[in-house]
């Protein structure tokens, strides 16, 4: 099978090291990739943006298969574009990729499925935003809410959307589906603040682990029962079916578990760790969702243990990033990959170009484990100002993270 893969973060690094291991994928490609993909995938010098531009190449290289990572490309149509060449394709349409893009239209599809999410009102006045995040028990800061909303607020047409306040440890839950059947992955979480203890900006992901020790038995599957399956089946009702990478961003509320928000694409950093415990072969896997045979796929076989990823940010990050600084990965224990990310070639020298410069991912056979050598993993990487959470995955192996 000749795959195109398109992005070019840690997440699409971490498609790639996962559809090298499956022995029917006998070609990769990668538009446009980075400097960690380049070594083992062809890359494409080719606007991952650019619906015909995209279909064109996949066309070129007579790709049996266009996996796409990010959310942008998606909701500008490359998976639409891809199809109508007459390429298998995993990735949602345009249309179905809203369930990301538009937050309004994620709680019109979870309200017709009957989906647990947060109690949520939409505004278009300024005024009455205020008066009702006024009215509301603000966690944090009330002023900030407002003049945020204000500023949203002030283009025409636009909308804000003030949810309820969920509380419980957060879960990242990944299906692949064909549009009709459901298969989850591994759960994981993310840390999305910048520094340890949860503190500081929110980013894109600092690390992740799966799976998740703490998290009830019964939970994945009564959530593929009560959210995932109904907002793929309520997709199709109204026309526009998902199929792809769906992803459940979920609260473990004492109430059971609620969705935050869905993605319509792998996560970063989540992906690093899910799918570096995925014995299945990937291309295989995607490949089925793309064509609509996914009922007919055997089970997922996983490794038994755990994975932990930690992202190593540029300085400046998730602020302006500096860029042009040399990364240098020394020797890495067995079981340690990198996941690059904002890297790219000069010469033989990799230079940063990006917040996120990579991610380092370990497996162990606990979590205990899988941690401390992706941290040993960390340690082999050398880029000036480059920072990391010292954290990741902590509260789990200490037994801290409880259900309210
Ligand atoms: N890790 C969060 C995201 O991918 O959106």
């Amino acid at each position: 099978m000749r795959v195109l893969v398109v992005g070019s973060g840690a997440r699409e690094h971490a498609l790639v090291l996962a559809l090298l291991r499956d022995p029917g994928v006998t070609e990769l490609h990668c538009a446009p990739g980075n400097a960690g993909t380049v070594a083992v995938a062809a890359a494409h010098l080719v606007d991952p943006l650019d619906p015909q531009a995209v279909a064109a190449l996949a066309t070129s290289l007579a790709a049996d298969l266009v996996v796409i990572g990010p959310e942008a490309p998606l909701v500008a149509g490359v998976a639409d574009a891809v199809r109508a060449a007459g390429i298998a394709c995993f990735g949602p349409s345009a249309a179905a990729a809203q369930i990301e893009g538009s937050k309004a239209f994620a709680k019109q599809v979870m309200a017709a499925a009957n989906v647990a999410t947060a109690a949520a009102r939409v505004f278009t006045d300024g005024d009455a935003c205020a008066a009702h995040l006024a009215a509301a028990a603000i966690p944090d800061d009330l002023d900030v809410a407002v003049a945020f909303a204000r500023d949203v607020l002030s283009a025409s047409g636009a909308q804000v959307i003030v949810e309820a306040f969920l509380d419980g440890p957060e879960v990242s839950l990944f299906a692949i589906t064909d549009g009709t059947t459901v298969v989850t992955l591994l759960p994981a979480q993310d840390h999305k603040r910048a520094y340890d203890g949860d503190e500081g900006p929110n980013t894109g992901g600092m690390g992740a682990y799966a799976p998740l020790p703490w998290l009830p038995p019964g939970t994945i599957e009564l959530v593929h029962r009560t959210v995932l399956q109904p907002v793929v089946d309520e997709m199709a009702r109204r026309g526009t079916p998902f199929a792809g990478l769906l992803y459940a961003g979920l609260a473990m509320t004492s109430g059971g578990p609620s969705v935050i928000e869905f993605n319509c694409r792998f996560g970063d950093p989540e992906t690093q760790a899910v799918l570096s415990l995925l014995e299945s072969p990937l291309g295989a896997l995607l490949h089925s969702a793309a064509v609509g045979t996914l009922a007919g796929h055997p089970e997922l076989a996983w490794h038994g243990g755990y994975a932990a990823t930690v992202v190593v940010a540029a300085e400046g990050y998730p602020g302006t990033p500096a860029a042009g600084d040399e990364v240098v990965v020394g020797p890495l224990a067995d079981g340690v990959t990198v996941q690059h990310a904002g890297t790219r070639l000069d010469g033989d020298r990799v230079l940063t170009c990006g917040g996120r410069v990579l991610s380092v991912t370990a497996v162990g056979d606990s979590l205990g484990q899988a941690r401390k050598a992706a941290y040993a993993g960390v340690g082999a990487v050398s880029v000036r100002g480059g920072f990391w959470r010292s954290d990741i995955a902590l509260k789990a192996v200490e037994g801290a993270i409880r259900i309210p």
